[in-house]
C-alpha cells in the first residue's frame, strides 16, 4: 500500500476526512452496495475550484475545467459494473481519465493491477488516500495527456473510460490511445451518459481499428441518468475477452 501523500493528515478513524494541501475540503462518498465496501474521496464543494480559476489560468491549462473533482454518473455506474465483473483479479487495468477513480478503485477492490491516468495532477493524492482508506493497492498513477502518454505505459487487459468523450476533440485521441494500449485480447469499457460528442466515436473507433463488441445500458444510482457501456476490442484481437 502506498504511504499517505506528503502534507496529508492521516485518516485517524473511519469517517474522519483528511485535508490535502491546496485543495478545498474533501468528502467521503460511499459507492455501490454496502457489501462492496467501496467509497472514495471527492472535493466536497467543486465550485470552490472554479472560483479559483481566472481566464489566464484556464487558457494556460489547455482549457481544462476541473472535471476531475466530481464523481460522475458514468463513473459511478461503471464502478458498479466493475464490482460485478468476474475474473479481474491479477489483470492489468487502466483507468483512463480517472478523475477521482471510481472505476479504478472498483477494479482494485476486485484485485486487479490498476494504473490510473489523468492529465490533472490534483486527483493523485485524493485517489491514493481513497486507496489507503479502502485498503487496496494501486500499481501506478500517471499524470499525462492521453494524446501523449509516456513511452513506458504498456498495454492493458482492460481499459476503463467513464465519461471521457465529452468534448469533440477527445474522440480521435481516445480511439488512437486504445488502438495502442489495449493488449491483443484486451477490451475497453467506455461508459457514456449520452454526450453529443460521443456520437461520432463508433466511426472514429472503427477507423482506428477497433471493433464494438457490445452496447448495454448500465444501472445508475441516479434514476435520471442513462449511461451506456460500450465494449471495444482491437480488430483481430482474440475472440474471447480477457476479462
Ligand atoms: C468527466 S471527467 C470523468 C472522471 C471519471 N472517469 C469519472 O467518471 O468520475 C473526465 C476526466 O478526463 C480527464 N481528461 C480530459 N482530457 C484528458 C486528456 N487529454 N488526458 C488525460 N485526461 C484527460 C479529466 O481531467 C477528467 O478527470
Amino acid at each position: 500500500m502506498k504511504p499517505t501523500p506528503p502534507g496529508a493528515q492521516p485518516d485517524p478513524a473511519p469517517g474522519a476526512v483528511p485535508r490535502l494541501p491546496g485543495l478545498p475540503p474533501l468528502a467521503w462518498q460511499p459507492l455501490g452496495p454496502p457489501q462492496a465496501r467501496l467509497g472514495l474521496y471527492v472535493v466536497d464543494d467543486p465550485d470552490a475550484l472554479l472560483d479559483g480559476m481566472d481566464d489566464a489560468s484556464f487558457q494556460a491549462s489547455d482549457e481544462r475545467m476541473p472535471y476531475w473533482a466530481l464523481l460522475w454518473p458514468s463513473g459511478e455506474a461503471l464502478a458498479r459494473h466493475v464490482l460485478e465483473a468476474r475474473g479481474l483479479s491479477g489483470t492489468r487495468v487502466l483507468d483512463l481519465g480517472c478523475g477521482v477513480a471510481p472505476e479504478g478503485l472498483a477494479a482494485a477492490r476486485q484485485g486487479a493491477r490498476v494504473t490510473c491516468l489523468d492529465w490533472a495532477p490534483e486527483p493523485e493524492p485524493l485517489v491514493r488516500l481513497s486507496a489507503e482508506r479502502l485498503g487496496v493497492s494501486l500499481e501506478r498513477f500517471v499524470v499525462a495527456d492521453w494524446r501523449t502518454p509516456p513511452a513506458d505505459l504498456g498495454t492493458f487487459d482492460l481499459v476503463l473510460g467513464a465519461d471521457v468523450l465529452y468534448e469533440a476533440r477527445n474522440a480521435e485521441p481516445v480511439a488512437a490511445f486504445l488502438a495502442v494500449h489495449l493488449a491483443h485480447s484486451g477490451e475497453a469499457w467506455l461508459a457514456d451518459p449520452g454526450r453529443l460528442h460521443a456520437r461520432d466515436f463508433p466511426a472514429v473507433a472503427a477507423r482506428a481499428g477497433l471493433v464494438l463488441r457490445e452496447r448495454q445500458p448500465l444501472l445508475c444510482a441516479d434514476p435520471e441518468a442513462q449511461v451506456t457501456l460500450w465494449r471495444y476490442a482491437r480488430a483481430g484481437g482474440a475472440a474471447a475477452p480477457a476479462v
